[in-house]
């Protein structure tokens, strides 16, 4: 471990705070990401604990409540939540049509790691009084935005929810999402983008696509957020498997607090749902790259890319092996692990999901082989992610031959994520 870097990754959090919640990056995104909030707060955890438990519950403030929008959004927790105005983003506050929320946020969500990143957090916390009061406090909403995603996203009960918009799924500009994407018409309406002005096109996504999430955002606001007609009429409908994954480990962490803080009813819940996904991933299994990929709904097809989204696959706890696939991911690259392989016909190494190696996800994946028994893969993950951090500080994602530094700079999660991994004990 080195101190200067635990400081300077210190220094990263405290300079992106905002007040109660943490940008991932001064410019290219100036608001309170969903997933990006929970990593920040183990992040937190290491060095203020308050401030930690803020951030989720500054979160978890901007979560939708019976009130809003009719209620059958009732639980959604939104990608991004907007608890003031920035204009160095696009698309911004004005742009999702949710004027009349009392905060204001995207309608849209991202993967849910909030209850596992709550479970671990009052597993290490030195106060361990104000962490069970926080948790506490968090309970009912946690599991509300969980009921959210298996009410609305899997209205059927088949076990796999899905996603409606690429940005749901966190790996914005995946190579699985190519195929759905095609689907969905291009806007036909102006709009400014404004991520160029931060990062130089190369890494970040073309016009087409953007053409194609405007379309989609405009979609939910013209259905009035009704969940119901989004998921009947909804152009983009995918079984992601890094959701899946995500869910099904928070469905696990859910009930265990559930358990924990004495709500037996609310933990059976998580378990049922838990044991119907457990048995349904099994669709989802790719022969050839040995691991789970996503689905097109829309299509039937399996969307069959080696995105690092299935190695997630252990971290959810399913009962499959993948590590013939990580070994597969880690000999093709210099740094793992890439966010595609470079078998695939799709990868692209500074490209934004389609190469780069995200910190976050290293910290998962090597998670779940630990727990597989697969030790020395894990560690190896590991010595690499710190050789990154070391090399090349804490960049928004990682070049994986080069080991270089790309995206946003100063980078909240990748601090947060030394600062978890690289400097506590692990829960
Ligand atoms: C990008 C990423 C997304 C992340 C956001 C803020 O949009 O694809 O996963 O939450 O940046 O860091």
């Amino acid at each position: 471990m080195s101190s200067t870097l635990a400081e300077r990754a210190q220094q990263v959090l405290r300079a992106n705070d905002r007040g109660g919640y943490t940008i991932p990056t001064a410019g290219l995104y100036p608001f309170q990401w969903n997933w990006d909030a929970s990593v920040c707060a183990l992040g937190w955890m290491t060095f203020d604990e308050p401030r930690a438990w803020r951030e989720i519950e500054t979160l978890f403030s901007g979560q939708w409540t019976a009130a809003d929008y009719g209620g059958g959004s009732a639980g959604l927790l939104a990608h991004i939540t907007f608890h003031q105005n920035a204009d160095s983003y696009f698309p911004g506050p004005d742009e999702w049509g949710t004027q009349a929320l009392a905060v204001r946020t995207s309608s849209i969500s991202q993967p849910p790691l909030h209850a596992t990143m709550v479970r671990w957090m009052l597993e290490s916390a030195k106060d361990q009084a104000s962490a069970q009061a926080a948790a506490r406090r968090l309970l009912p909403q946690l599991l509300a935005h969980h009921r959210w995603w298996y009410r609305t996203r899997d209205p059927e009960g088949s076990g796999l929810v899905r996603v409606l918009h690429p940005w749901e799924t966190g790996m914005d500009n995946s190579p699985a999402w190519d195929h759905p994407l095609a689907q969905v018409p291009a806007t036909t309406r102006a709009y400014q983008r404004r991520d160029l002005d931060h990062v130089d096109a190369s890494m970040r996504p073309p016009k087409a696509f953007y053409d194609r999430v405007v379309y989609l955002m405009d979609a939910n606001r013209q259905a009035g957020f009704d969940p119901v007609l989004m998921a009947r009429n909804g152009r983009f409908q995918v079984n992601d498997i890094g959701v899946i994954c995500i869910l099904q480990r928070a469905s696990r962490d859910l009930a265990a607090l559930a358990l924990q803080l004495g709500d037996a009813a609310g933990a059976a819940e998580m378990q049922a749902q838990v044991q119907r996904t457990h048995q349904a991933v099994g669709a989802l299994w790719s022969a050839r790259w040995q691991q789970p990929v996503s689905r097109c709904l829309l299509s039937g097809q399996l969307l069959d890319e080696p995105t690092s989204a299935g190695l997630l696959a252990a971290y959810a706890g399913f009962a499959v092996d993948i590590s013939t696939a990580v070994q597969d991911s880690l000999a093709q690259t210099r740094h793992g692990v890439a966010s595609t392989r470079p078998a695939s016909a799709a990868f692209d190494a500074p490209r934004y999901w389609r190469g780069p190696v995200w910190q976050h996800i290293n910290l998962l994946v090597a998670r779940g082989l630990q727990e597989q028994g697969h030790s020395e893969l894990a560690e190896r993950i590991r010595a690499d992610s710190l050789a990154l951090f070391e090399n090349a500080g804490f960049h928004e994602y990682f070049h994986p031959n080069t080991g270089a530094g790309l995206g946003g700079k100063d980078f909240s999660w990748t601090a947060a994520t030394y600062l978890h991994w690289m400097t506590a004990p692990a829960p």
